[in-house]
């Protein structure tokens, strides 16, 4: 069975978030299931130079105001498919934003362009590779399916995958014809999304399925609170729509293996991991003290990570004798807030501003536990690396993070069950109370490394979420092929 993948990012050739890790490790996973999957990706600078050979599977005399060619190649493990426009990607930085951190004003064309090569290849534009299912991910491959309805000759099954609501590529209803869509597209069961052209809202109207990165998120986004004006869509589409949790590629993610940190160890070995600890805490320019438990953070300073509710709390995260490390970037205000606690609080509040893999892992592997206050999470990877390196998880009750740790309440503690500690409702008070238990759990050393042996006793890996996509794209393919024969 063959599988185009349609993503703007793919990790470890550009990645700004989870999205990345989510679209690189997956089509590995199903190698192993007999599932061929090739990866559509825009060519920006950093996927062209690390590309291995390649040679034209397509040319695209004008894709949106230039010529395009789709380069067939491979990258390490990756075999790509390559949208090679220079006139739309051939830009420094960040795939989304120009250098002054602004959007590119030809976003709509830049990602229409990666959909309509998809929808292009799922019709069968480059005969060597004729997918049977079309897989976009996020607003950024969305219109494909809508290219398919829309003048295209129809061809592949589709799926979209959700990773995250909040971005829903929006865009001005002139933009239209420009893009390439006839008048009739722009209607409630087309592109049309409240009055503008909703790339996202394309595919979760036009899509044979739509799936999202958790079973408890399937659910939220189908609730009026927390649907961000697509839970009707999705409670109308409910019987298509499915949560397939992500794993973590543990070949990267590995403390036995992982060479950016500075004492490998496993559930055997696990007193070698203090070494980490001391590490960490230099790095961060933290009290060399063994018996203070270490809170990390690696995130994305938005408002969906809740990191100001961690702010908020810090004095009773401090009272209890705690220490923080956070690695992040993203909102302004919160990158100075941060900055400052560290300044207030030498040697109890590191913080490392900017993306770091290399401190993402020593911070997994050093701290004592690590803290996702998000106010809402799709799936969230971090917990799931935490959980492999022996960081107690420390997570608002939301989406994924509700659905991959077992809370530490007396139930699962008496079990031997238990993984991490849970909060909610996602608030100050409750972060706070979850922190003093926390330090009370961290006191009885006993159940503490319990909790750690749990995390990385946890199967974190792809292997049963592989299963669950290969058996979603087989359901896709007999169904269709009843409904033709
Ligand atoms: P999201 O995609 O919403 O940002 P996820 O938890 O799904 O959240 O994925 C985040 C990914 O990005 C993880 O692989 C995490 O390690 C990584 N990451 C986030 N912030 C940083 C940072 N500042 N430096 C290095 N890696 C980071
Ligand atoms: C998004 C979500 C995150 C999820 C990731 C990969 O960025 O915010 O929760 O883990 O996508 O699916």
């Amino acid at each position: 069975l063959k599988v185009l993948s349609a993503a703007s990012e793919l990790y470890p050739l550009v990645k700004t978030g989870g999205l990345a890790d989510v679209t690189g490790a997956l089509p590995g996973a199903l190698s192993g299931l007999e599932i061929d999957v090739r990866s559509l990706i825009p060519g920006y600078p950093s996927v062209i130079s690390a590309l291995e050979g390649g040679e034209t599977a397509l040319s695209i005399p004008d894709l949106f105001g230039g010529p395009a060619r789709v380069l067939a190649a491979t990258a390490g493990a990756l075999d790509l498919f390559v949208l090679d426009a220079p006139h739309l990607y051939d830009r420094p930085g960040n795939p989304y934003t120009q250098p002054d951190g602004t959007d590119w004003p030809d976003n709509a064309f830049r990602f229409a362009a990666l959909a309509k090569t998809a929808a292009l290849i799922a019709e069968g534009a480059i005969p060597a590779f004729q997918p049977d299912i079309l897989h976009v991910h996020d607003w950024q491959a969305a219109l494909a399916p809508a290219y398919l309805r829309y003048g295209g000759k129809g061809g592949a099954a589709t799926v979209v995958t959700v990773h995250n609501l909040a971005f829903q590529g929006q865009f001005p209803a002139e933009l239209l014809g420009p893009l390439g869509f006839p008048p009739e597209a722009f209607s409630i069961g087309g592109v049309e999304h409240y009055g503008m052209i909703g790339f996202l809202k394309a595919a979760l109207r036009l899509s044979d399925r739509i799936t999202t990165v958790s079973p408890s998120y399937a659910q939220e986004i189908q609730r009026t609170e927390t649907g961000m004006g697509f839970d009707g869509l999705l409670r109308e589409r409910a019987a298509r729509l499915s949560g397939i949790l992500n794993g973590i590629d543990t070949g990267v993610w590995n403390p036995e293996t992982d060479p950016r940190i500075a004492a490998h160890y496993s559930a055997k070995t696990f007193d070698a991991r203090a070494k980490n600890k001391t590490t960490l805490q230099g790095i961060f320019g933290l009290d060399a003290e063994p018996g203070a438990l270490v809170v990390g953070v690696v995130s994305r300073l938005s408002w969906q990570k809740g990191l100001d509710i961690l702010a908020e709390a810090l004095p009773v995260l401090l009272g209890e004798g705690m220490q923080l490390a956070l690695l992040g970037a993203g909102d302004a205000d919160l990158e100075a807030r941060f900055r400052a606690a560290a300044v207030a609080h030498p040697g109890r509040v590191g913080v490392r501003i900017g993306y770091d893999e290399a401190v993402a892992h020593r911070i997994q592997a050093g701290s004592d536990a690590l803290a996702v206050p998000s106010r809402f999470e799709p799936c969230g990877l971090t917990q799931l690396c935490a959980l492999r390196y022996g960081a107690v998880p420390l997570v608002a009750r939301v989406g994924g993070l509700a659905d991959t740790i077992i809370d530490a309440n007396e139930m699962a503690l008496a079990a031997g069950v238990a993984t991490g500690v849970m909060f909610q409702p996602g608030t100050r008070e409750s972060l706070e109370l979850a922190l003093c238990k926390a330090a009370s759990l961290f006191r009885d050393r006993d159940t503490w490394r319990r909790l750690q042996l749990n995390g990385l006793a946890t199967d974190v890996s792809w292997r049963a979420p592989a299963k669950r996509y290969a058996l979603l794209y087989r359901e896709l393919v007999a169904e269709r092929s009843t409904a033709s024969g």
